[in-house]
């Protein structure tokens, strides 16, 4: 099997690029971190990275000014010399236009601290809490044109508690992530996702471990 070289896109601390480096050295794992690039030079995951050995680069977007298309073609021509095959954004804090998106179409991945399409954008915890719902989560999906739009790979999903703040729901929403997105990677890498009418379609399905509720193990 060939495995798909994967670039992970930061712009901070990079605990869900950690997760994808983690589930990365299994051997049967689909695909290899080959890079992690950073639009912050001083984005914490950068020396997380270099300590797992995964080769980086920084391409600062404040010495593009507002051309953001510039910008993007500096990205890209980094991810053509490392032959990169797929896009994680993971905390990746600037919009993207149409141009870099159409030319990652079906190969970029983001995940996004909801359950979309609620709650879209940021501050979702603290919307979630108070919106009043009862279940929040995290959602892997596509990159679109539009923000946080773009077909579902995967979800998970939590019980909110009475007592949360918006610091102990990102806490756990965070596990969460860490656990949806290696899974959505490795589907993704291993072609078992197929786009159908705007939705995604995961051959062989999944198991709903990851997917569904999470179940917690101090359940009340
Ligand atoms: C995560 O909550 C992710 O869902 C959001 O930004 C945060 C990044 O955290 N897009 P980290 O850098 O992966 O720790």
């Amino acid at each position: 099997m060939q495995k798909k070289r994967v670039a992970v896109l930061i712009s901070g601390r990079g605990s869900n690029m950690m997760a994808l480096i983690e589930a990365a050295k299994k051997p049967s794992y689909p695909a290899e971190i080959a890079l992690v690039l950073s639009n912050r030079p001083d984005a914490a995951g950068l020396s997380r990275a270099q300590a797992a050995g995964i080769a980086s680069a920084i391409i600062d977007h404040a010495a593009y000014g507002r051309d953001r298309e510039c910008f993007e073609r500096a990205m890209q021509k980094v991810l053509d010399q490392y032959g990169i095959d797929l896009v994680c954004l993971a905390g990746f804090m600037r919009l993207l236009t149409p141009w870099f998106v159409s030319r990652w179409e079906a190969r970029m991945l983001n995940i996004h601290p909801a359950l979309l399409p609620a709650f879209k954008g940021l501050d979702t915890h603290q919307r979630a809490l108070s919106s009043g719902v009862k279940i929040h989560g995290a959602s892997v999906h596509f990159v679109a044109a539009e923000m946080d739009c773009g077909p579902i790979v995967a979800q998970g999903a939590l019980a909110v508690r009475e007592d949360d703040d918006a610091q102990t729901l990102a806490a756990r929403v965070l596990e969460v992530e860490h656990r949806i997105y290696p899974m959505a990677l490795g589907l993704l890498a291993a072609g078992r996702v197929r786009l159908v009418g705007g939705r995604c379609v995961i051959d062989g399905g999944v198991s709903t471990q990851n997917t569904l509720i999470v179940p917690e193990s101090d359940d009340r």
